[in-house]
């Protein structure tokens, strides 16, 4: 494993671009819970079924009462932890520029990264399904489900639900990037949920080197990525950052 943190940290002390895309396994140990896998989110209720945006305008109280009001209280709770804060640590060392999240926690931005795109929307604001009016989620009362606009339109997460379109710049500016940087860290992604998996595809046709983190390994794992490293992000991300800042 060192030999790889040791590699890991050769490889981006070299590069000038670097990118990295992040899924919920990055979140994990800040106690957001992933969504595949061990304690996933849909090992308990059907995706389709809360997650996808017919489901939202069928039934607006119930995905709000079974999904989006535990999202609320996971992510007002939630820190970022040591994987978030060494990717920061990595922009200031000059050794990563872009961040490229399917997470809509916002602890990248929490933990100083500057430069995030929000590849599946962002949790932190609702907005009227009828007027567009936009809302803090902070500032969204629950005391009625769904919570309603002054409009008596509907407010939903700004976020990507299933059946929804990836907003269109966001797509356009994370394949400008992956296509042009030298190394992508993928941490914490099943690599599952397209187009998002596609992002290191795009950044390897391009001869970037990609770098895995994760404990278990991916449809990209000795396909896409040019090696894994398994363990958690937190550890290995701190490991990387303090073997590269050691290097220059
Ligand atoms: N550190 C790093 N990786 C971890 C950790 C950890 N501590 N714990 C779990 N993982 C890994 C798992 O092994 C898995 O590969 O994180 C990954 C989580 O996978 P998913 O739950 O599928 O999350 P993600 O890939 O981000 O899902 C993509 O699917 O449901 C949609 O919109 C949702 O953005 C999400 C998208």
């Amino acid at each position: 494993m060192n030999d790889l943190i040791e590699r890991a940290a050769q490889d981006l002390a070299r590069a000038k671009k670097v990118a990295a895309l992040t899924g919920a396994g990055i979140s994990v140990e800040s106690k957001i819970p992933p969504f595949r896998g061990k304690g996933g989110l849909w090992e308990q209720i059907d995706p389709m079924e809360y997650a996808h945006i017919d489901a939202f305008r069928r039934d607006p109280a119930k995905v709000w009462e079974v999904l989006i009001k535990g999202m609320k209280d996971v992510i007002d709770q939630a820190r970022p932890n040591a994987a978030h804060l060494g990717l920061a640590r990595l922009e200031e060392l000059n050794r990563l520029q872009t961040i490229i999240t399917q997470n809509v926690d916002g602890l990248h931005q929490m933990a100083g990264s500057s430069d995030v795109i929000e590849f599946h929307g962002s949790f932190a604001w609702q907005r009227c399904m009828q007027c567009d009016e936009r809302l803090p989620t902070q500032k969204v009362s629950l005391d009625r489900i769904p919570p309603l606009c002054q409009c008596g339109g509907v407010y939903r997460p700004e976020c990507v639900f299933f059946g929804e379109m990836i907003p269109p710049e966001h797509l356009a500016r994370s394949q400008h990037i992956a296509s042009r940087c030298e190394v992508m860290l993928v941490i914490g992604t099943s690599a599952t949920v397209q187009p998002a998996s596609y992002i290191p595809v795009l950044s390897k046709q391009s001869g970037a080197k990609v770098i895995e983190i994760n404990p278990e390994p991916t449809a990209l794992t000795g396909s896409v990525s040019d090696y894994l490293i398994a363990g958690k992000a937190g550890e290995m991300t701190s490991r990387i950052v303090a073997s590269l800042e050691r290097l220059i």
